[in-house]
């Protein structure tokens, strides 16, 4: 008798959540967090980078994106998409990025200024798959943005952690400070010392949000 194997449901519902809502103005360390939690030589790591950050081979039109990405399949895949940020190229990016989701062949997934290509009423179809669904099929999801007041609030709630630094405006501080839990004064007390320190908070669920220092 020949044994088959059993293929691997691309969905598992008790895969954990470690989401990530990253807020902060330009220079607040959201970068430098990110690069001292993301393991950027991992197998499968895609990221949506309009502003050229992160240290991934680079493509620059979705079109390579689907080529990679129809290789790739649930195999290793290591890209940043650099085009322009059009809410329909996010969307195409999303669509793809959701394609090649696979429970057992977990992926980070970093989508970088949000605001730019969503909208506050309601994520974009694919996006907001991505959002809600990409936990259960193997991702890891950062989420970034300078101005959260103009983000989807799908993302919000989809969100394991939210992590915090220093805002620009009052009103992504008011904001802030309502999905932190932590008082507008408070969450903008943070001393940030050029190339020496960056300090956020950060909240998991609804714990009481911690403030953070990273040293340089
Ligand atoms: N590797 C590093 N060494 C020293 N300082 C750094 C390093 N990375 C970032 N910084 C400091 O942290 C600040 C925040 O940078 P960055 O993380 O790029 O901000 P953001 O991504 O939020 O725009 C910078 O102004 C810089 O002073
Ligand atoms: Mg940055």
């Amino acid at each position: 008798m020949t044994r088959r194997r059993q293929p691997l449901k691309r969905q598992d519902p008790s895969l954990p959540n470690n989401n990530i809502l990253i807020v902060g103005a330009s220079g607040s360390g959201k970068s430098a967090f990110l690069r001292q939690t993301v393991d950027f030589k991992q197998p499968r790591i895609v990221a949506w980078d309009p502003e050229e950050d992160y240290a991934l081979p680079r493509v620059r039109s979705i079109e390579a994106f689907v080529k990679l990405a129809k290789k790739a399949g649930f195999g290793p895949i290591r890209c940043a998409v650099t085009v322009p940020p059009t809410e329909e190229a996010f969307e195409q990016w999303a669509d793809v990025v959701f394609r090649i989701a696979h429970a057992a062949a977990p992926m980070t997934v970093i989508a970088d200024e949000i605001a730019d290509v969503t909208r506050v009423a309601k994520a974009p179809p694919n996006w907001g798959q991505v959002s809600r669904k990409i936990r259960k099929y193997g991702g890891t999801l950062l989420a970034i943005t300078q101005r959260p007041q103009e983000a989807d609030k799908t993302i919000m709630n989809q969100v394991e952690y939210t992590w915090c630094g220093a805002l620009k405006t009052q009103a992504s501080a008011k904001y802030m400070a309502g999905e932190m839990g932590v008082p507008v004064e408070q969450l903008q007390d943070l001393k940030n010392i050029h190339r020496k320190q960056i300090q956020y908070w950060i909240r998991k669920g609804t714990e009481t949000a911690k403030k953070e220092t990273i040293k340089f």
